[in-house]
């Protein structure tokens, strides 16, 4: 089988958050950026839909060759993984393997802490299905979460409307329900990919005592020790350091908004996913 990049899937420009911190772990490996760009955001959408869609990202990026696909995505990690890991991969490619970012971040959000009061802020998605109140229960019985939905936030990141009175107004709302539930919370979670690039009104909107994770760093430490524990799969991953972008949507507005996301320019090309628009 011949070597192939590292696909990262995302719902659109939001994994390229976590595609930039991979990047600083793992410089040498080659990467395939695949934003359903057309279908963004997940987050308000169902279970069954975001499942669907997230099957047909993730056997795009096999059929491209990817042995490893990462969905650097809460909503769809929420949603889909468990599914494709357990009913599909089986049958598609039993050799390949899909992982995701909730079970990264769980697995060291208990170290953040000192009150054991944790606080998740996330899309509608990901908070309805309750994936980081269940591992994090699992993973770490003494500690408690709490969790606020956020669906302004990734509307207002895409609309770089990130810090005037409109971002303020909701941010404030948001953190005020969620700090609201529990006053030892110590620890805040960013569990979106797009809430990092709110994080100065964020923390401006948090006692300082209060500390704010993003989980880019996170997931990309425990991604590079994932390939080290795993050389079988680590071996079907190329490295020549090259980064290859792809949208469902429009080529010039993921060069223009990518960019952003990710701090440095980017190129990319408009792909259909079967079953996609
Ligand atoms: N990437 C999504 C997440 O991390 C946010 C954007 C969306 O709702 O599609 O949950």
């Amino acid at each position: 089988m011949q070597k192939q990049a590292i696909g990262i899937f995302d719902s659109g420009y939001g994994g390229l958050t976590v595609l930039k911190e991979i990047v600083k772990e793992l410089p040498e490996n080659d990467f395939l950026y695949l934003g359903d760009n057309a279908r963004s955001p997940y987050g308000p959408r169902s279970f069954e839909t975001i499942y669907d869609y997230t099957l047909q990202a993730v056997k795009y990026l096999f059929a491209q060759g990817c042995h490893l696909v990462v969905l650097a995505c809460n909503t769809a990690s929420a949603k889909a993984l468990r599914n494709i890991q357990q009913l599909d991969l089986p049958k598609l490619a039993p050799h390949k393997r899909v992982l995701g970012i909730i079970r990264p971040t769980t697995e060291i959000i208990g170290n953040f802490t000192q009150s054991k009061h944790v606080g998740i802020l996330g899309t509608k998605g990901t908070v309805k299905s309750k994936s980081y109140l269940t591992e994090i229960e699992r993973l770490w019985p003494q500690v408690k979460a709490f969790q606020q939905a956020c669906p302004m936030w990734v509307p207002l990141v895409e609309n770089g409307e990130l810090d005037n009175l409109g971002a303020s107004y909701f941010i404030e709302k948001d953190l005020k329900a969620l700090l609201a539930q529990s006053a030892k919370i110590d620890t805040i979670l960013l569990a979106c990919t797009h809430y990092p690039l709110l994080l100065p009104l964020i923390k401006w909107n948090v006692p300082k005592r209060v500390k704010v994770v993003s989980q880019g760093g996170i997931v990309a430490k425990s991604l590079k020790a994932y390939l080290l524990r795993h050389p079988e799969i680590a071996g079907h991953c190329s490295r020549s350091g090259k980064l290859k972008f792809q949208t469902t949507g429009d080529a010039a507005d993921f060069d223009e908004k990518g960019t952003f996301f990710f701090g440095k320019e980017v190129r990319s090309q408009k792909v259909q996913l079967s079953g996609g628009m």
